[in-house]
């Protein structure tokens, strides 16, 4: 059996990226998935592919800073499958600028989106889910900075460590009806992010050479990769974690410092 059999999954961010990769796997393994983002075509292109593979999808155009378009989606989740079992919260913008100098416009339009729309759509969907009374599964797409921050991420770094605190909340509170809250915390994928880093970089190898000596694993994380985690925690595959931030950043946050360009000696010992 397929392990998101029928159940019905809305994905946000869904036109671009990680969240195509979410919806597409997701849909492949028994989803009935509903894609939000604010490009109509772009939302129609990845949802005519998901059923042209023979699963079902709906595109619903949304703004994440707009808590109307929020209620929308969700009413018109209902009005197509009936119920709501598992969410995506993946839509997200970055915003890299000096600490000194980002504007209070800047620091709120980046928490508009990855915050408060994050955390009136949790609220939406896990009302619908505790009336359903079937439980359900909820996973934000945090990142590898609710570790520690990255220069010139002030706004996104405080958005994201926002989600773990009110993830951390929601799960806590809504245990009890079975409905699970967990973050997923990515490490550098392979998506337009990863394209911007190497054209701000000097040239492509200094790039990448220095994310290899920060990144244990020596590569970027492939958006499948990353779907896969989402399939694990939507599924009951992870029936009893919730509340986890899980680090999937092939071991990034668990380098203190990347290794001296240079070679030691052994220190200590005998
Ligand atoms: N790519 C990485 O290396 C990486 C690493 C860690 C975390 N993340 C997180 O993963 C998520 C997806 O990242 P990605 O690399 O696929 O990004 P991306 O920029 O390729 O895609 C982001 C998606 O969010 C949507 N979006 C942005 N603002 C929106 C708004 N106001 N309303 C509705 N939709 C909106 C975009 O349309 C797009 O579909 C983000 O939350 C990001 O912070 C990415």
């Amino acid at each position: 059996m397929k392990k998101l059999d029928k159940k019905v999954l809305i994905v946000t961010g869904a036109s671009k990226g990680l969240g195509i990769s979410m919806a597409e796997i997701c849909a492949s393994e028994g989803a009935l998935v509903v894609l939000a983002a604010r490009s109509r075509d772009e939302l129609e292109a990845v949802a005519s592919r998901i059923r042209s593979l023979g699963s079902e999808a709906e595109a619903v155009v949304t703004d994440m800073s707009k808590p109307q378009d929020l209620e929308n989606l969700v009413i018109r989740t209902l009005s197509r499958f009936g119920r709501i079992d598992g969410l995506i919260n993946n839509a997200g913008v970055n915003y890299v600028k000096p600490f000194l100098e980002i504007t209070p416009a800047e620091w709120q339009r980046v928490l508009d989106v990855d915050l408060t729309g994050s955390f009136l759509l949790t609220q939406l969907c896990a009302r619908q889910m505790r009336r359903q009374g079937t439980g359900g599964s909820i996973v934000q797409i945090a990142s590898v900075h609710t570790h520690a921050s990255l220069v010139g991420a002030a706004p996104y770094d405080a958005a994201k460590h926002g989600m773990v605190g009110f993830s951390k909340a929601a799960a806590v509170e809504l245990a009890p009806f079975g409905i699970r809250v967990n973050i997923l915390s990515p490490g550098l994928c392979e998506t337009e992010i990863w394209k911007e880093i190497v054209d701000a970089a000097p040239s492509e190898k200094e790039c990448i050479d220095y994310w290899n000596a920060n990144i244990p694993g020596h590569r970027l994380i492939k958006p499948e990769e990353i779907a896969r985690c989402c399939v694990f925690l939507l599924s009951d595959d992870s029936s009893c974690i919730t509340g986890a931030n899980i680090f999937a950043d092939l071991g990034m946050t668990s380098l203190l410092v990347s290794r001296e360009p240079y070679a030691s000696k052994v220190i200590g010992g005998e």
